[in-house]
């Protein structure tokens, strides 16, 4: 067809539409909210319209609820916060749009760690960007209160529990832990790799093995986990994790236990990450590193503006720049193979260098609490299980880690999903 010069000016004229996106996370406390800011406004530089679907509850239940409910509205955000199993349930759905074609030509491959790529990838085929990496087996600490009371950072759960009684003993609450099954999950993986070790974790999680999940190193280990409810804060109820961080952070608790979001958080309050507050492997898991892979997927779409708006998130998302800044603030480090770690604070330095050196090693370990190691289904019931555990004082651990292993054999045939 022949245009006419008028209709070629006004075709020239059309302002160039912007893309806009609707993402969904459950980013939502202060330095995750910050986190996200920094995602926003490179969104924005590029001239493009970010809709905000944020669900508040960290661990992502909630957001994963409403989540449910919009696909089977048949209307799907763009873009959402998926990892780890619950990313691949999503794509064995036929809800993800593959970005392998992406992730071809565009070169993105080689800037992905094997972990990297395994865990975004459904048979061979890209899922998911990732946008972070965190750790999941911390320890942190306030530091003045330590110094102050003469305590050395445990480094083992024996050592734990002896600095925590000598906190109670003086008034201080020894562990800031709220009662969220998910919170409590966390403390409970991070009890099994300090006191069971590397191949117990596997066996018990990775393989299911049941003889190990009703063995003696389990009953141990939840007897252990039980035996940490002495040192909770006394409203523990509905404790949020960043509220916990919060209490940690002004001294009216002494550690934490958790993912290093809590840095996020720390640096919001403008406290310093690994001096003001210090950042320990959880006791007993020096050298191992248990990840959660933080990601976004994109539900499949017709229409070609959100296809195109889709394509260019993605392709922020893979950038140096947009890694770097955003886990500055998101207390990850970058998912991007050889990161230029130079403005990072030292907690981020030290996961950067314990997180290559468990690579190499082979001590890389998927996080049970954070939906990496075995299918949804299966973590709800571990969750159900541990947390009626840890709440009922009079519970018995053979019997419990009975009750775990009935749980995960009840769930299993969702396991081959991945
Ligand atoms: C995790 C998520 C992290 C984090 C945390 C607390 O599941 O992967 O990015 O922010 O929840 O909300």
């Amino acid at each position: 067809m022949k245009l006419f010069p008028f209709a070629i000016v006004a075709l020239l004229s059309l302002p160039v539409a912007a893309s806009q996106v609707e993402v969904l996370h459950w980013w939502t406390s202060g330095g995750e909210a910050k986190a996200v800011e920094v995602l926003k406004s490179e969104w924005a530089e590029q001239g493009n319209q970010w809709n905000d679907f944020a669900v508040q509850g960290g661990g992502g239940k909630s957001a994963m609820t409403v989540l449910k409910s919009r696909a089977l509205a048949a209307n799907p955000p763009e873009a959402a916060h998926l990892k780890g199993y619950e990313l691949h349930e999503w794509a064995s759905l036929g809800f993800l749009r593959d970005l392998s074609p992406m992730a071809e030509h565009l070169g993105w491959y080689p800037q992905l760690s094997p972990m990297v790529r395994d865990t975004l990838s459904q048979n061979g085929a890209l899922m998911a960007v990732p946008t972070g990496i965190h750790r999941v087996n911390w320890l942190w600490l306030n530091r003045k209160l330590f110094e102050r009371l003469g305590l050395t950072p445990p480094t083992d759960w024996e050592h734990f529990m002896t600095v925590a009684e000598q906190l109670k003993a003086q008034g201080v609450t020894p562990l800031a832990i709220g009662n969220e099954p998910w919170q409590l999950a966390v403390l409970f993986e991070t009890v099994a790799l300090g006191e069971g070790g590397k191949a117990f974790y596997r066996k018990a999680f990775l393989e299911q093995d049941s003889a190990t999940l009703t063995g003696p190193d389990m009953v141990r280990v939840l007897t252990r986990f039980q035996q940490l409810r002495a040192y909770v804060p006394e409203k523990y109820a509905g404790l949020k994790w960043h509220q916990a961080t919060n209490l940690l952070e002004s001294g009216g608790a002494a550690m934490q236990i958790m993912g290093d979001w809590v840095k996020g958080e720390l640096s919001a309050g403008n406290y310093r990450p690994g001096e003001d507050i210090d950042c320990l492997p959880s006791p007993g898991s020096q050298g191992l590193f248990s990840y959660n892979l933080d990601s976004i997927a994109m539900f499949k779409q017709r229409d070609p503006a959100q296809l195109q708006a889709q394509g260019e998130l993605a392709r922020l998302l893979m950038t140096p720049r947009f890694q770097e800044e955003f886990n500055r603030v998101k207390g990850s480090i970058p998912a991007l193979t050889q990161p230029d770690m130079s403005k990072f604070d030292r907690c981020a330095i030290r996961s950067y260098h314990d997180f290559q050196l468990a690579e190499r090693d082979g001590n890389l370990l998927p996080s049970m609490a954070e939906g990496m190691a075995v299918p949804t289904n299966m973590r709800q019931g571990i969750m159900d299980v541990l947390s009626s555990f840890f709440n009922d004082p009079k519970a018995n651990s053979e019997q419990t880690a009975q009750q775990l292993e009935r749980a995960m054999r009840s769930t299993r045939s969702g396991a081959e999903q991945k």
